[in-house]
């Protein structure tokens, strides 16, 4: 089997990106041992902190974010980072190259009942020209992304990758290496699984009621056949088994907090599941438009999302065309 980086050299890939990888893929390993001992290494639980989106921390929330900005800060191909868990993008090497978003620790609601999490990350390159540190580095439409991926912290750590030409997952061994375990994943383009929180039905709009309905109606409804549901409350796992098997996963907008676009995050969890779910064959949107499209207008902006099997994401955007 081979190593990442071997993988990644062999497929011609700009050095300094496997170096940027390699390099994620060591804070990745450090969160993995850190979450394998759970109680035993006394990271589990609430912190007394609230990060700038309202949410209480956990305490691996910012254990897992400070382990990702030190290691990634020390490479000196890092311009800067921009964190769920930071107020501001936080700055390195002036001449850096690279900018780097990440979810240090996505569905963090599983930690402490030992259920799957992950690290989501997103790598973009500093826009050309002369610009000061500030956030609007980052603010680049998910198009330009030049990488994106997520580790999935399971039963076993999975590492699913895109550099722009197909996704690739690897698999971490007790010897600390990534292996390649799936070439060119691609998602099925139809399915009979969905994601999504039902307990928010009565928030959304009438065309997901609609969607979701005739999904659950199953072999009774127009659908003429049965679905069946999942929900993880971890964004990685969901789409982690859409890679594997199809699916669609929808955390759609609802009127709980009208003025925000959504509960998902454009830059930390919306653009690089996108841009994975797009390069293994499926689609994603926000019900009506192409998530790796919108310009960002902030760091932490929100944004609907529902992403998977193309045929069943294409239903879902009818609905809403419809409505
Ligand atoms: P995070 O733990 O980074 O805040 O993200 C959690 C996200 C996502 O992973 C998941 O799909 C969703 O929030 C779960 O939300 P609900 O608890 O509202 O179902
Ligand atoms: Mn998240
Ligand atoms: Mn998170």
């Amino acid at each position: 089997m081979q190593l990442l980086s071997n993988f990644l050299k062999h497929k011609k890939i700009d050095s300094e990106l496997i170096e940027l990888i390699d390099t994620l893929m060591l804070a990745c390993k450090e969160i993995a041992l850190q979450l394998r001992e759970g109680e035993l290494s006394g990271v589990l639980g609430i912190s007394d902190n609230t990060n700038v989106q309202g949410e209480t921390q956990k305490k691996l929330d910012i254990i897992a974010n400070e382990v990702l900005k030190k290691v990634l800060l020390d490479n000196p191909l890092v311009r800067g980072v921009a964190s769920e868990e930071e107020d501001h993008a936080v700055f390195g090497n002036p001449e850096g190259r690279f900018l780097v978003t990440f979810d240090p620790l996505d569905g963090s609601s599983n930690i402490d009942i030992n259920v799957s999490v992950g690290t989501i990350f997103s790598i973009l390159e500093v826009p050309p020209g002369e610009h000061e540190d500030s956030d609007s580095l980052f603010l680049q439409p998910g198009t330009q992304q030049l990488a994106a991926g997520y580790v999935l912290y399971g039963p076993h750590a999975v590492l699913a990758l895109t550099t722009g030409d197909g996704v690739n997952m690897f698999t971490l061994a007790h010897t600390g290496d990534f292996l390649l375990t799936h070439e060119d994943v691609t998602v099925p383009s139809t399915t009979r699984e969905f994601a999504i929180n039902m307990s928010n039905q009565r928030y959304w709009e009438p065309a997901m009621r609609d969607y979701i309905g005739d999904l659950i109606a199953g072999s009774d409804g127009p659908r003429e056949q049965n679905y069946n549901m999942r929900w993880i409350a971890s964004m990685v796992a969901e789409v982690h088994r859409i890679l594997t098997r199809g699916g669609l996963f929808s955390y759609p907008w609802d009127s709980r907090n009208p003025g925000q676009p959504g509960k998902l995050r454009l830059m930390y969890e919306g653009n690089p599941m996108s841009m994975l779910i797009e390069q293994a064959g499926g689609a994603s949107t926000t019900c009506y438009d192409r998530i790796m499209e919108i310009q960002p207008e902030h760091i932490h902006q929100r944004v609907a999302v529902a992403l998977g099997s193309r045929e069943e994401v294409q239903t879902l955007m009818r609905y809403h065309q419809d409505s």
